[in-house]
């Protein structure tokens, strides 16, 4: 026996309500409850009836987890070493991203080693989906399955007559869940059909990944929802207007986040990039103020970044600070600190800030090297071409240690810095790098960081130079 119930659910936040309500009692946004109808069977589970037995955590025998490499590597980095049998994986991200083309590549590759695959593509045809196959020349093996369906019930059937051992949903908000009165991709739909496809998943073994579009601010219903659901989610982002691709780990239960994948977009595909430190500093113009080089750290991977200041006098004496791929408070901290500390002349100034090739810095390490642009475009002294700056910056202008120092220190030396400013507190520690093709130059402050990257021009003067530029 069922019944039929009626609820409202936010399609904001998923927060259920029995009446309806103008506001959230979640999130206490206006106007997002939607009525929605639910079958619940009568005399449902009772309590205490489950068949599961605890054991003794100690004696829980595990073997090795056997992963799938998807072929692509930057791919299996952000995994965390291939594709975990029985996954779901979320791959979220802006519309025309890449995330269809991505997830059909790893297809392609997969298929060509053998391994059966599912395309569910419910927002393509089929012909569309054959047209983009044919543009990325990845050839058509005979494993990989494609079909044309919105209902989770029969993407269902299709896995379990078919046998796939890795399926692709795109996307999650187009498909619906039959026992659902409310329309593809509302709260309770992206929920339910998660739910489903995890359940497909866990029982039949094959790895599901989930496509879903995210908005800019990641206020719309969908692969919020859900991300505690899966296993792994992962964000493909970028410029739409640059090549470059990151698909970053945001959660993982079968290895590390914080990982990076780097792929550049090209007229046939995707195509990883395997050195991005290379393509990012490819075009860092010669004996330009306000240009420095830090190598921050991605998970377990060290990239060289340029990032880019700029000073200008502001109009009506409102001084403003924008940021391109970097905090706006860390920036307007580290302003204050030029300002209060190294008595630098910026109230009346606009800064700006840019970190090169679409990239988003949040590696406090990257503190001293933005200070560092900041003052050398302010002072319109260029920082040595050849020297890298690291360094987490403190309120008092200190320089603070960073983590992982040596890789960090050894990613410059392999792409020709002779030199790296550090914090001198890092230098207490074991450090691993080549004396012969680097060296270190250890700061305690701001403004000796400062003097060692951008030294002031021989000849005296410095300080009333600095003052001059600061003024003028
Ligand atoms: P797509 O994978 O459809 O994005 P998503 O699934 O995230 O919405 O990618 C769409 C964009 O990628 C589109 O603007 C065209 C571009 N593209 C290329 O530049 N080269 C290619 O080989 C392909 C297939 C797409
Ligand atoms: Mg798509």
């Amino acid at each position: 026996m069922s019944k039929t119930k009626t609820i409202f659910v936010c399609q904001n936040c998923g927060q259920t309500a029995a009446r309806w309500a103008g506001r959230c009692p979640g999130c206490d946004s206006w106007n997002t409850l939607v009525e929605e109808i639910r079958t619940v069977e009568r005399g449902g589970p009772r309590r205490g009836a489950g068949g599961s037995t605890p054991v003794i955590l100690g004696s829980v025998r595990l073997e090795e987890e056997p992963r799938r490499p998807t072929g692509i590597a930057e791919f299996d980095r952000v995994l965390g070493g291939g594709i975990v049998p029985g996954s779901v994986v979320l791959i979220g991200g802006d519309p025309g991203i890449g995330k269809s083309t991505l997830a059909l590549q790893m297809t392609a590759h997969l298929s060509r080693a053998g391994v059966r695959c599912l395309y569910v593509s419910g927002e393509e045809s089929i012909r569309q989906t054959k047209l983009r196959a044919d543009r990325l020349g990845e050839g058509f093996p005979d494993e990989l399955y494609i079909v044309n369906e919105l209902n989770v019930e029969a993407i269902r059937s299709h896995v379990e007559t078919l046998g796939p051992r890795v399926v692709v949903v795109d996307s999650i908000q187009v498909v619906y869940h039959p026992e659902l009165t409310s329309s593809p991709g509302s709260v309770s739909q992206v929920r339910e059909c998660a739910a489903a496809l995890t359940r497909l998943a866990k029982e039949g073994g094959a790895a599901v990944f989930v496509i879903g579009h995210v908005t800019k601010d990641g206020a719309i219903a969908g692969p919020r929802v859900l991300e505690h659901i899966v296993d792994t989610v992962l964000y493909f982002e970028g410029e739409r207007f640059t090549a470059h691709r990151l698909l970053r780990g945001i959660k993982n239960r079968f290895g590390s986040t914080n990982e990076l994948g780097v792929f550049e977009m090209t007229a046939s595909g995707l195509r990883e990039v395997a050195n991005p430190s290379e393509i990012f500093l490819a075009e860092r113009p010669h004996g330009a103020s306000g240009s420095v080089v830090v190598p921050i750290l991605e998970g377990t991977r060290p990239f060289l970044v340029e990032i880019q200041g700029l000073v200008t006098r502001s109009s009506f004496g409102m001084a403003r600070q924008k940021a391109q791929g970097y905090d706006a408070n860390r920036l307007a901290m580290l302003v204050a600190v030029l300002e209060n500390r190294l008595g630098m002349h910026l109230q009346d100034r606009d800064v700006f800030l840019n970190v090169v090739g679409g990239f988003r810095v949040l590696d406090p390490a990257a503190d001293l090297s933005v200070a560092t642009a900041v003052a050398s475009a302010l002072l319109a002294r260029p920082v040595d071409f050849e020297t890298a700056v690291l360094g987490e910056v403190g309120l008092s202008a200190e320089v603070r240690s960073v983590s992982q120092i040596s890789w960090r220190i050894n990613e410059a030396a392999k792409l020709g810095f002779r030199r790296c400013v550090v914090p001198a507190n890092n230098l207490k520690g074991h450090l691993t790098y080549d004396r012969s093709r680097i060296t270190l130059v250890p700061v305690a402050t701001v403004r000796e960081g400062l003097d060692a990257a951008c030294p002031p021009p021989v000849g005296g003067g410095a300080r009333r130079r600095d003052r001059d530029a600061g003024d003028g």
